[in-house]
């Protein structure tokens, strides 16, 4: 287990360049079953839960070969299995998205519900709704999906919440379906865009993603595609918010702005100077912060999730109170309990939380149970007195990778504990 030691109190100065984004990549290598073909990967990050999609490929039968510098070659031509055993599902939550790959490539897939964080019911209904009315017949039992096809065929298909994996999984299913395929009510988050990109790469006739309806009909097969990851929008926003809230001024690049900009509205609210030009944003901040107004998480191009609690941690000691409501998933409010321990002040009532700034927050033991609760304790921690340790079931590997080391380059004073 590693244990994270953080001692606040250090300004953060310098630049620094975003890895690549998680959230496009698991997606981008579940598609590269979809067609026999060998992808060359630019970017990609090296990440727990990208391990962990590897290894799903290469039990399926694709080879894969890491080069220097992030790049990721899979060859999937050689013939390709439809199961995935449980162990390697329950790794992460973007598994499911192999349950369309695998539709797509080989007309069934055997798998089981997918893991990640606990952050709530996390139903996977729009997605076995949507390959279903694709021609998929799907089994759940016990927890194991059994899906086999003899054919899938497009359909129009209406999503009643724009659940980015069953956008995703769709866009894969359909790529091998006879006719067209209409999403509307899509996901618009710029890792929809780029799975259209690599889509497009391997010949499939994809087109509308980034706005509400993405239509897909068929492909013209391509052997060879090069693609580069964008950079990760929410790892971005964490080294904003940890700038936020610690103080200092750096500069990140590698990432769209554009694309985390509802995060970088809120820290300008909350008093940071936030300069930002083609791929490359600096951001400064005093340290002495208020609160912006109400934050609420949307699906993109809204506020995201996924940014909520590091924004909360980068606000704790804002003058005033930040009042701020979740509204997609129930349970993204397992960081809480912990602040408190620094001395947080942060009210709870359902989806609604009101932060009240305190004046200084005091180094504790936390534990982390997610993956961005986990990174906002760090985030709070930074602005802390005193040293704060934070006990990491491995969660934040499975998105950050070397933030311990990106941090330190920036000039805070942590270090992980191997126990
Ligand atoms: C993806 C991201 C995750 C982010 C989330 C929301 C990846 C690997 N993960 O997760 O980091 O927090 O988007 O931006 O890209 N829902 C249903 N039925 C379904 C599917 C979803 O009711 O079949 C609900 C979920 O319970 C949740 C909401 O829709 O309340 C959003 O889920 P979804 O967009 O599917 O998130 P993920 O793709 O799991």
């Amino acid at each position: 287990m590693d244990i994270w030691h953080v001692r606040g109190g250090n300004r953060l100065f310098g630049s620094c360049r975003v890895q690549g984004s998680k959230n496009a990549t698991l997606p981008i290598l579940a598609a590269s079953l979809v067609l026999p073909a060998r992808s060359r990967l630019r970017n990609v990050p090296q990440l727990k839960d990208v391990a962990a999609a590897k290894e799903i490929l290469t039990h399926l039968g694709c080879r894969l070969k890491d080069e220097a510098d992030g790049v990721l070659l899979v060859d999937s031509t050689a013939p390709c299995g439809a199961e995935v055993p449980r162990a390697l599902m329950g790794e992460m939550r973007s598994s499911v998205i192999f349950m369309g790959a695998l539709l797509a490539r080989c007309g069934e897939a055997k798998l089981s519900l997918p893991g990640g964080c606990q952050l709530g019911k996390r139903p996977i209904d729009l997605h076995l709704a949507a390959l279903r009315a694709m021609g998929a017949e799907i089994r759940e039992e016990g927890g194991d999906l059994d899906c086999r096809t003899d054919g899938l065929h497009g359909a129009d298909i209406t999503l009643r919440f724009p659940s980015v994996g069953a956008t995703e999984n769709v866009m894969l299913a359909a790529c091998a379906a006879k006719g067209a395929t209409r999403i509307r009510g899509a996901a618009r988050e710029p890792e929809i865009v780029s799975l259209q990109e690599y889509l497009r790469s391997l010949g499939a006739h994809v087109a509308g993603a980034g706005s509400d309806t993405i239509t897909i009909c068929g492909v013209e097969p391509r052997r060879e595609t090069d693609c580069t990851l964008p950079g990760d929008r929410i790892v971005a926003a964490t080294l904003a918010c940890a700038c936020a809230a610690a103080g200092g001024r750096i500069l990140l690049s590698g990432v769209d702005p554009a694309h985390f900009s509802t995060v970088l509205h809120f820290l300008n609210e909350a008093g940071c100077d936030i300069i930002q030009f083609n791929d490359v944003v600096e951001i400064a901040s005093s340290g002495a912060l208020r609160a912006p107004g109400r934050i609420v998480t949307e699906p993109y191009p809204g506020f995201p999730t996924d940014a909520q609690p590091l924004l909360m941690a980068a606000l704790l000691r804002a003058e005033g109170t930040t009042l701020i409501t979740e509204t997609i998933f129930e349970n993204r409010y397992r960081q809480v309990s912990e602040l408190r321990r620094l001395g947080a002040d942060i009210r709870l009532s359902g989806p609604e939380a009101a932060v009240r700034g305190v004046e200084r927050l005091r180094g504790a033991s936390l534990t982390a149970s997610d993956l961005r609760g986990g990174a906002a304790m760090i985030v709070a921690a930074l602005g802390a007195e005193g040293e704060t340790a934070v006990f990491d079931a491995g969660h934040i590997r499975r998105g950050y990778e070397h933030l311990d080391d990106r941090l330190c380059a920036l000039g805070a004073d942590l270090w992980i504990e191997h126990k």
